[in-house]
């Protein structure tokens, strides 16, 4: 297909939350070639670049200024040094295809990270993770294109700045690379990674008693993807970007605060001596599981997933942000924090 590029185009198909988002510019990126091609566009006409991968951790507002790039760059490549396998991934390759790949071709450590919606190429940039494990413990480089410059880099795992749900792309860089393939080392070894509380209870809830000996990768994979489907919606059913919010990091004191209140919550260990807890908690017990407010609301089985129920706006999905944001900090003074990119002007 040829590169081109439309002026005026509904990004409704393109972002899992189905808002009804226009771009001033819109146009597909399939190969290197359109890349630069875009790039050159952009620059001739004074335009701001958005890279758009597979719209599954995004608010878009009514508008989009400058040119959305749908990244469609596709490709698999792999090379084995010994029991590692370096796969190579263009940025468009869907991610839940690319941990079923893998598993057929007994590649092992991204079972955990089985069913997550999105590109690859979006991975690295909130540093995907669950179950116990994040894309950066596979993580080898990414290559991106400084959209203002046109200048090529390729970046490791020190240059991208991983956290929780963080990383140089959405901080000190945020919009301005595009990443256009991603570079990650997988093992012809099985290194199963089952002690997540909830996976090792579906587990054991199969199994009778999970033993390390009847563990496989693929049952793994298998026992990650139904937790998902069981408490996760299906964005092509229910329009959501997954987690809204991210879990909050809490020192000792905040901690020890919210432990009077909810000496129940789950704590999980984080670093600096922080400690995470679960923000769909805070939600619940603010009574706001399952609440609605017209378009919008929060999701019955998982309060930490907003939903898009049909024609909801992002105007009205951001208010029902706050309205939580603000119930959170009034009972628990905790802060939480938008965990999808917002995009666009209303
Ligand atoms: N919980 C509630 N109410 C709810 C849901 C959960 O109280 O409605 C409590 C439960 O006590 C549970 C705890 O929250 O023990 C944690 O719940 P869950 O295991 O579902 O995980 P989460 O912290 O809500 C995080 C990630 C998910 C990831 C899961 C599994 C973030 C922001 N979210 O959710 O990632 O799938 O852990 O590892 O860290 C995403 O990023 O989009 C995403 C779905």
């Amino acid at each position: 297909m040829s590169f081109e590029v439309e002026k005026t185009v509904s990004l409704r198909n393109y972002n899992a939350l189905a808002l009804d988002a226009t771009a001033e510019y819109f146009c597909r990126l399939c190969s290197l070639d359109d890349v630069h091609q875009a790039l050159a566009f952009a620059r001739a006409n004074k335009l701001t670049i958005t890279a758009l991968g597979g719209g599954s951790n995004v608010v878009l507002k009514n508008t989009l200024h400058g040119l959305v790039a749908l990244v469609e760059l596709r490709g698999i490549r792999h090379r084995c040094v010994g029991d590692d396998v370096y796969v190579t991934i263009g940025a468009g390759e869907d991610w839940s295809s690319l941990v079923a790949l893998s598993l057929r071709n007994h590649w092992y450590g991204l079972e955990n990270l089985a069913l997550i919606p999105g590109s690859v190429g979006a991975a690295p940039i909130q540093n995907i993770g669950a179950y116990g494990v994040e894309l950066c413990d596979f993580f080898v480089s990414l290559q991106a294109i400084h959209t203002a410059t046109g200048e090529r880099r390729e970046m490791d795992a020190k240059d991208c700045e991983f956290g929780y749900r963080e990383s140089i792309f959405k901080r000190r860089e945020r919009n301005n690379y595009l990443i256009t393939e991603v570079c990650i080392k997988l093992s012809t070894q099985p290194n199963n990674r089952w002690q997540y509380p909830a996976l090792r209870d579906a587990l054991e809830a199969k199994l009778g008693d999970a033993s390390a000996a009847q563990i496989t990768p693929q049952l793994i994979a298998k026992t990650v993807a139904d937790i998902r489907r069981a408490k996760l919606p299906d964005p092509a059913r229910l329009p959501n970007a997954g987690s809204f919010f991210k879990n909050p990091l809490l020192d000792e004191q905040q901690l020890a605060r919210l432990m009077v209140d909810e000496p129940q919550i789950p704590v999980y260990p984080a670093y600096n001596n922080l400690s995470k807890v679960p923000a769909a908690w805070l939600i619940e017990r603010c009574g706001l599981r399952g609440y609605r407010a017209g378009e919008v609301g929060v999701h019955e089985r998982q309060a930490l997933v907003l939903i898009n129920y049909g024609s909801g706006s992002a105007a009205q999905l951001l208010a029902l942000c706050e309205h939580i944001q603000s119930a959170v900090e009034q009972r628990f003074g905790v802060c939480l924090e938008v965990e999808p990119r917002i995009y666009g002007s209303f």
